[in-house]
């Protein structure tokens, strides 16, 4: 199984030329691959299992004709759908350096450098994020995973036995959100058994801010009819529009009550990097419990953060003695098992992409592009309200615009949104397979919107002309069938 060094160095070679001409083609047109239809993906990809050695040649050839051409450009400039970020290069090969050394970050001993990488990486983000230096953590797949660790969490806190006993037969638990919150937050609540039907939806106020006071009317309610409020979960930018809740009064109230306080920064964990923005993460050190996505922040995939400011719950949750593994032993000087912390035993070396691109880039030129971002976004929210043909359907508060086109929308009524739903749905469709802009389409306030997320560091002004341009034509040519 060993390659021979000659072949190390071709694929080394191969390799290293691909992400050089990624990188410096990477604003080019078109955004989509050529083949954006199912079957005919299938039919170009579909082969049987290869039980004879083809060779480094011929597996880098069919990766090169067959999946490098139809991948979508992520790192594009207006690649503005969803919340992808453009990754920096130097995590491609610390990728590639995890991979080799193939640590596995669960027991300490195993891996003892990357369990310490690891380790610094929490504290960093701790840092970035403004969140509390007692905190605890751990890095995940992702936001779905860390919002379902931290509420683990919560239930653990909330009810030790629950892992020996389950919930069968005790009070049901409640855990409070908002219409916003983001789905993968019903699908921890689901996962845990708790049931989609004890979540409570809590109004928001006109900015898409849950409201304290009908946050602390739902807790009582629950309260005065045996349900256990468990947790109350926050948002620092919504995936819809980055709408980002107030989280002194709301944290104050779920103090108040006895009930977990949850922060799902996934998108705008690290918005305390942009001093501008600092006033919206005020009383984030106090939450119970946060989320985030360093892989929605120019690391590529996977690369989520679950952090407790009380770390002894987490090992509550998630501690299991095993014979074949080394015993857990808590204590500054002890060996640290992350295993201990989260759902995973097997876990990979993500903290090193984190690590050197944090050391070799630097937080501020990080933070920095992240206030361009919000810049941007705030920009095209300009351009949406002045122009008769737009109409922005959220203020931008991180960097996600939410708008529609609605031509002569002042001299419209109620009765025509139904139609400028039906246009908005088919124009990000359409744009999306020209390949010159990709966004997507969501609703707000129960409107179809264009979503645009501002999340590449490549991204200028002159895109955001572009993508209007690009809107308009789309939408005349739909119009004139
Ligand atoms: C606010 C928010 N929470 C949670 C998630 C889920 O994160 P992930 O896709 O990393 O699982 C997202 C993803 O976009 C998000 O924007």
């Amino acid at each position: 199984m060993e390659l021979k060094q000659s072949e190390i160095e071709f694929l080394a070679h191969e390799v290293q030329e691909i992400i050089q001409d990624h990188v410096r083609t990477i604003n080019q047109e078109p955004i989509v691959g050529p083949e954006l239809n199912r079957a005919k993906l299938r039919e170009l990809l579909r082969e049987p299992l290869p039980r004879h050695p083809q060779g480094v040649e011929a597996g880098l050839a069919d990766f090169r004709k067959k999946i490098l051409p139809q991948c979508v450009k992520v790192g594009h400039p207006r690649w503005l759908a969803w919340i992808r970020t453009s990754p920096l290069v130097v995590a491609a090969y610390a990728d590639a350096l995890a991979a080799i050394l193939n640590q596995s970050v669960t027991a300490w001993e195993g891996a003892p450098a990357a369990a310490e990488t690891e380790l610094v990486v929490i504290d960093w983000i701790k840092d970035a994020s403004c969140y509390a230096r007692s905190a605890g953590g751990i890095l995940t797949s992702g936001g779905s995973a860390a919002n379902s660790v931290c509420l683990h969490a919560a239930l653990a806190a909330a009810d030790p036995e629950f892992r020996e006993h389950g919930l069968a037969g005790k009070a049901p638990f409640a855990v409070y959100m908002t219409s916003e919150t983001h789905y993968a937050l019903r699908k921890a609540v689901t996962l845990m058994g708790i049931g989609a039907r004890n979540i409570r939806y809590v109004a928001m106020d006109c900015e898409l801010r849950m409201s304290p006071s009908a946050l602390e009317a739902a807790i009582i309610l629950d309260r005065d009819a045996g349900i256990r409020p468990l947790a109350a979960v926050f948002t620092l930018g919504s995936v819809n529009t980055g709408a980002c809740d107030q989280f002194r009064p709301l944290v104050e109230v779920a103090q108040r009550h006895g009930v977990w306080s949850h922060i799902d920064g996934a998108y705008g964990g690290f918005t305390g990097l942009v001093p501008e923005k600092r006033s919206l993460i005020d009383g984030i050190d106090q939450a119970d419990s946060l989320a985030l996505d360093p892989h929605k922040m120019f690391i590529p995939f996977e690369a989520g953060c679950a952090l407790v400011r009380e770390p002894q719950h987490l090992f509550n949750a998630f501690s299991v003695h095993a014979d074949y593994l080394p015993n857990s032993v808590q204590g500054d000087d002890a060996p640290f098992h992350f295993r201990d912390y989260g759902p995973q035993l097997a876990r990979s070396f993500r903290a090193l992409k984190i690590y050197l691109c944090f050391k070799v880039y630097g937080v501020d030129a990080i933070a920095d592009a992240l206030a361009k971002n919000y810049h941007l976004s705030a920009e095209l929210g300009e351009l949406v309200e002045a122009d008769g043909d737009f109409e922005l359907l959220a203020k931008p508060t991180l960097g996600i615009t939410a708008f529609r086109y609605a031509p002569g929308r002042r001299d419209r009524g109620p009765a025509d949104d139904a139609a400028l739903d039906d246009l908005n749905t088919q124009l990000a469709i359409e744009v999306q397979h020209r390949g010159r802009v990709f966004l997507a389409s969501t609703r707000v306030h129960n409107r179809v919107a264009l979503r645009t997320c501002f999340v590449s560091f490549r991204t200028e002004v002159k895109d955001l002309k572009i993508l209007m341009e690009e809107v308009r034509t789309v939408a005349k040519a739909l119009s004139a069938h």
